[in-house]
């Protein structure tokens, strides 16, 4: 394979099939940052060849302006605004408006966008049996998946996908009504009445109150916890092309409903090498017990026969630190601090086996970093919310990443159903024997 670029001419690949006297000239493409790629579209046309790539390590599914990483660097953004920054000085509402519309708004922009999320909070009253229809031990998860499907049930036959203003009210319904279903999924859980939502509230304001609050007691907004709750939002709301955003596009390459696409994006986040890791962080964290027990436990994760990992640590792209878990490990301090909790044990033994792990050659040269779910579920934990609600937050929060890259794909002129091709290993053609013969 060879690449050239002479005198102002698009660059290109050039592929030989060693042996013939074979080869495609390919053109070499280029984004307004991040590595070249290779446009292998004529590749099977021209030498009848696929290309292999499992786990999609070197592939560039789709061309987007939403999110751009660079692994090596540790950097993350979002629309080219660095994730610290908006951290910082933004909100989740802002930053939905900036993944959907590619700008931050203006105030009337801002006013009138965070007015129709607000429109949009309540779910259908027919909604509300839906999740009688679960076992009360059902993992959240489980029931948001299948409620935010049912929306598709609602919202239809009067849903034209090719029509704009359809999408953004699809978006809008979706964002604004996550929150909703999330929150009564939890109270379905422990028995206690759902609370509706409160359009007074801001957007992690109201959705603390639908998990926190009880009608028979007043209920008092906690800044900094709403604070560090809309910051988590911030951190989670779009990663480009992780395995659940390419669920929700691949779903959507089909032309499917998108209340149904969000939902197969759910039930790809739910695993624990993706957005279930947060959960198994802290049931790792449980399990190690005590911080002697550390060394034994990386010792174990070492070793290639246990299949043990170490929860929260590494990620496909980042082989650096994860920017969002520096933010992450800061927001955590601050909570602990406005809730008295001076000790906190498995802060302590998160923090030590960071230390351990950071020091220790296996983790070094594969460079494996805390990920953004290592110190979440502490944070969460000592906010009050339960470990089976972790996974379903992210789903909160990811939301508007999955409704701005469906959005954006279904906007591609060049946008085609998705379809990959396989190496085919099984049996070649062979005659049928019948049962008697064989
Ligand atoms: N603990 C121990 N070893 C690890 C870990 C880990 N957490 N992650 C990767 N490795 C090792 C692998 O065993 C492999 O070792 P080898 O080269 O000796 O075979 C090497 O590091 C490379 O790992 P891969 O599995 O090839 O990395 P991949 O990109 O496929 O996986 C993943 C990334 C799934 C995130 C992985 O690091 C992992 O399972 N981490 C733990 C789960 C987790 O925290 N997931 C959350 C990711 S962030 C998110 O989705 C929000």
């Amino acid at each position: 394979m060879s690449s050239t670029a002479k005198g102002g001419a698009k660059p290109t690949v050039t592929i030989t099939l060693d042996g013939s006297n074979r080869s495609a000239t390919l053109p070499l493409l280029a984004g307004s940052i991040g590595p070249q790629t290779v446009d292998i579209r004529k590749l099977y046309g021209e030498l009848g060849i696929f290309t292999y790539d499992p786990g999609y390590g070197a592939t560039a599914s789709c061309e987007s302006k939403i999110t751009y990483i660079d692994g090596d660097a540790g950097i993350l953004l979002y629309r080219g605004y660095p994730i610290e920054q908006l951290a910082e000085k933004s909100d989740f509402i802002e930053v939905a408006y900036l993944l959907l519309e590619g700008e931050l708004p203006n105030a009337a922009q801002l006013e009138d966008f965070r007015k129709n999320v607000t429109y949009h909070t309540m779910l259908h009253e027919q909604i509300r049996r839906f999740f009688d229809g679960f076992r009360r031990d059902a993992h959240p998860m489980a029931i948001i998946c299948g409620v935010v499907g049912a929306l598709a049930a609602f919202y239809h036959d009067n849903l034209d996908i090719n029509d704009a203003r359809q999408r953004e009210v699809a978006a809008f319904r979706l964002i604004a009504k996550i929150p909703t279903i999330a929150a009564w999924a939890y109270k379905y859980s422990i028995g206690q009445p759902f609370m509706y939502p409160r359009n007074d509230l801001n957007y992690a304001e109201n959705f603390l109150y639908m998990l926190n609050a009880v009608p028979a007691e007043p209920w008092k907004n906690n800044p900094i916890l709403s604070r560090a709750m809309d910051r988590i939002l911030v951190l989670h709301a779009d990663h480009e092309q992780n395995a659940s955003t390419s669920t929700v596009r691949l779903a959507g390459s089909t032309g499917a409903n998108p209340f149904a696409c969000i939902a197969a994006g759910i039930a790809a986040l739910w695993g624990p090498s993706h957005g279930g890791a947060n959960e198994a962080v802290l049931k790792m964290l449980g399990e190690i017990g005590t911080p002697e027990n550390i060394p034994q436990f990386i010792r174990e994760v070492k070793d290639k026969n246990s299949h043990t990992k170490l929860m929260g640590f590494g990620h496909r792209v980042y082989k650096n630190f994860d920017p969002r878990a520096k933010i992450m490990k800061e927001t955590c301090h601050e909570v602990l601090a406005e809730l008295g909790i001076k000790d906190e044990p498995l802060l302590d033994m998160a923090m030590e086996m960071e230390r351990i792990a950071l020091e220790d050659d296996y983790f070094v040269s594969r460079k494996l970093y805390p990920n953004v779910d290592f110190y979440s579920g502490i944070i969460l934990k000592a906010m009050g919310i339960p470990t089976s609600m972790f996974t379903v937050l992210f789903a909160v929060a990811r939301t508007v990443g999955w409704v701005s890259q469906w959005k954006e794909l279904i906007e591609d002129p060049s946008q085609r159903i998705g379809r990959p091709r396989q190496i085919y290993s099984g049996a070649t053609r062979r005659d049928y024997v019948p049962v008697s013969g064989r």
